[in-house]
């Protein structure tokens, strides 16, 4: 690697085309997504060899409760496993883990791995990995919005004193740098609701490779497409 070469501190990853996968393959889209789950561990592991300290990824929006019943199903199991899992290996791969979305439409059970989760891994100091579930941009900004409303009729807070820093402090994703990257798998060139006020000044990486086969070298390439991106950030 050169000198210079620039590792984002935050990517954030649409991880999408698991249907597919598995369609290519003659197997159920459940299948897909398992192979999906898979993939989310490896590169977590890859993202904390090389450097990177944030990753966020998508992986339930509001949206998705429309698809079929054992779909959902589906999905919310894996990431019933994925939580216990977790907290049982977090103490050994040091990951920080946070889940950003409206949880509350979760299960229970759900919602309480994630707490325990959250508590426990909050002491780690790898990588500092982001689930979104039940995410929504355009909810979480309405979220936010009720949120600081709620401060100003208690009368803890001015209309006048809000900032866009003071804003992000209402949202979920408060305290972490906005993403520098933002990587979609399988051809599709869109940011489906996914963290709209966070990616303003983003680089973007689609790339047609499916989710279930991105690998670290997929990831490199889309690291060597950020390096040559000239970020100015509305500047000269
Ligand atoms: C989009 O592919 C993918 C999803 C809606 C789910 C993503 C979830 C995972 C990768 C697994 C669970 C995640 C964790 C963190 C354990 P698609 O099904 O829309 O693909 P298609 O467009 O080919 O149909």
């Amino acid at each position: 690697m050169e000198d210079n070469y620039k590792i984002p501190r935050h990517v954030a990853i649409i991880m999408d085309g698991n249907g597919r996968w598995a369609k290519k393959r003659l197997l159920p889209r459940k299948a897909g997504h398992i192979q999906g789950a898979r993939t989310v561990e490896q590169i977590c592991e890859d993202a904390y060899n090389l450097g990177i300290e944030y990753l966020t990824v998508y992986a339930f929006s509001t949206e998705n409760w429309n698809r079929p019943d054992d779909e959902v199903e589906a999905l919310m199991n894996l990431l019933r496993k994925y939580m216990l899992d977790a907290i049982e290996r977090c103490s050994k791969n040091n990951m920080r883990v946070r889940v950003i979305g409206d949880k509350s439409r979760l299960a229970p059970d759900i919602q309480d791995s994630i707490a325990e989760l959250e508590v426990k891994s909050s002491v780690n100091t790898g990588l500092k990995f982001n689930i979104a579930i039940n995410y929504g941009g355009r909810d979480e900004i309405v979220r936010a919005a009720r949120a600081f409303a709620m401060d100003v009729k208690e009368g803890r807070v001015e209309p006048e004193a809000l900032t866009e820093d003071m804003f992000h402090n209402y949202m979920d994703t408060h305290g972490m740098p906005y993403p520098d990257l933002m990587i979609r798998t399988s051809g599709e060139c869109r940011t489906s609701n996914y963290l709209p006020w966070q990616l303003c000044y983003s680089e973007f990486y689609f790339t047609d490779v499916l989710w279930p086969d991105f690998n670290k070298k997929e990831l490199q390439k889309a690291l060597d497409y950020y390096n040559k991106r000239d970020r100015r950030f509305g500047g000269v």
